[in-house]
């Protein structure tokens, strides 16, 4: 509760105008929390904060509510001038410690931060590796050396089902703890344990052990010092947009993901859809994804502010997934009913490092969040059709390159 004079909290979302990043900001304002973003455009456009103001703008006068504050850093956070910005949202305070003396510590009026900022591709991490740990993991480190400074200790992290690696292979739902913990060891496709070449441990890519990496340094933080209240979340496979059409994903490099790729299909940019693997021992024979609307996806981020276990904080993993898994040609068929569009198919073997299916166990948010899944498959199709005939119809707001 903010009482007049008062400093207003903020929650600091680094990555804030990315695809994931996007729609948590405005599930953030719709809650009414003042927002913080940092991003420095290098997978996203400006334009998106455009749509951010303009939609919280008509959801708070329908509401009769005042318009959260919402301010943009264009920045990169592994910058020096990250620290400035924690320092100019933070105050220095006396406090007196447990010895009775006295000290002057910050108090910081950021009260949470959500960690989006990162570098996403599979394939890329495979050509410049060194520039993803660089992102992923060495940015991290040191932000949270900048987090500590300043006393804020409540951090949520983008984490992936990738850091599952070999573990999908067992083809069950993943429960949390179904890590491969060593990288010699995974699992077989009966589920027992077997021991691994460190290649085929399923982190079989730069990108999957940076995520991998990053949660193991977050878990020895928290586990070193009490005052850490560390959420990662293990997103499995985002997709759909905010349902008004404003907000979608728009990566800036080339898409490789499979909705991505099918939006392309459907703005004509591409011919056809690719479609790795026909063989794979599914119900079609294409591979089974577990897709989650990205709003459940956002709602997450907000169920998982308010964690803590016990009081006592530490760290914690949560899937985000829908926990049902959805073939890729089902997927295909449900946009195309959504669109009333044929989307060509060509038929290509499997890519390599792929899994056949990947589906999360979603009991521990469940249980612990109190977060569970509400869009469907079909809504993802809708929402995603929706963006792209928007997209199409009004291709530029700021005078910026319309990439879809
Ligand atoms: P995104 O690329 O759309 O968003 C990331 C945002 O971070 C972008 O806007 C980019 O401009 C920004 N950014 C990157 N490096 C930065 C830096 N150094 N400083 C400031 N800003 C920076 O990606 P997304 O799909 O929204 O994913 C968000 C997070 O979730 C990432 O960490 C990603 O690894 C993770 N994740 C994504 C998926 C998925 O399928 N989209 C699945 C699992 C995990
Ligand atoms: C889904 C299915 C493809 C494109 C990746 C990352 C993972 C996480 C989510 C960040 C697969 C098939 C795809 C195409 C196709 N990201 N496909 N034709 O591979 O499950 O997960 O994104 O953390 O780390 O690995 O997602 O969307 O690429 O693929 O047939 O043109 O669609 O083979 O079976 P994936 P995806």
């Amino acid at each position: 509760q903010q009482f007049p004079g008062a400093s207003p909290s903020f929650i600091l979302v680094i990555g804030g105008l990315g695809y994931i990043g996007s729609h948590t900001v405005l599930e953030l304002l719709r809650e009414g929390h003042n927002v913080i973003i940092v991003d420095n455009l290098s997978n996203c456009y400006e334009s998106v904060l455009h749509s951010i103001k303009v939609l919280i703008t008509s959801h708070c006068k329908a509401k009769g509510r005042s318009i959260p504050l919402i301010h943009f850093h264009r920045l990169d956070y592994r910058r020096r001038t990250m620290s400035l910005l924690l320092e100019s949202y933070s105050d220095l305070v006396m406090t007196i410690d447990s010895a009775g003396k006295q000290k002057m510590t910050y108090q910081s009026r950021i009260s949470g931060v959500i960690h989006f900022a990162a570098y996403k591709s599979v394939v890329e991490s495979l050509k410049r590796p060194l520039q993803y740990y660089q992102n992923n993991v060495c940015g991290l480190v040191c932000l949270m050396q900048q987090l500590d400074k300043y006393n804020i200790h409540n951090f949520i992290f983008s984490s992936s089902a990738t850091v599952y690696g070999a573990r999908c292979n067992a083809g069950l739902p993943l429960r949390e703890e179904d890590l491969v913990h060593h990288p010699e060891e995974g699992v077989d496709a009966a589920g027992n344990r077997v021991a691994l070449e460190p290649s085929a441990a399923g982190l079989s890519c730069p990108y999957a052990r940076t995520k991998y990496f990053a949660e193991a340094i977050l878990a020895d933080a928290a586990a070193a010092h009490p005052a850490w209240r560390i959420v990662a979340l293990r997103y499995f496979n985002p997709v759909g947009c905010d349902p008004s059409g404003l907000l979608g994903e728009n990566p800036r490099g080339e898409a490789t993901n499979l909705y991505p790729v099918l939006t392309q299909v459907l703005t004509g940019a591409r011919p056809s859809l690719d479609v790795f693997g026909s063989n794979w021992a599914t119900r079609d024979g294409t591979a089974v994804r577990d897709f989650i609307h990205v709003l459940d996806v956002a709602r997450g981020h907000i169920s998982a502010l308010a964690w803590d276990r016990d009081g006592c904080g530490g760290f914690r993993a949560f899937n985000l997934g829908s926990g049902s898994g959805t073939t890729v040609l089902e997927a295909v068929r449900s946009l195309e009913a959504t669109a009333d569009r044929i989307i060509p198919l060509n038929w290509a073997g499997r890519r390599p490092g792929d899994v056949g299916v990947c589906v999360a166990s979603t009991e521990r948010a469940r249980k612990e969040l109190g977060w569970s899944p509400r869009e469907s498959i079909v809504q993802c199709a809708a929402d995603l059709w929706n963006f792209v005939q928007r997209s199409v119809r009004k291709p530029c707001s700021e005078g910026e390159e319309q990439v879809l």
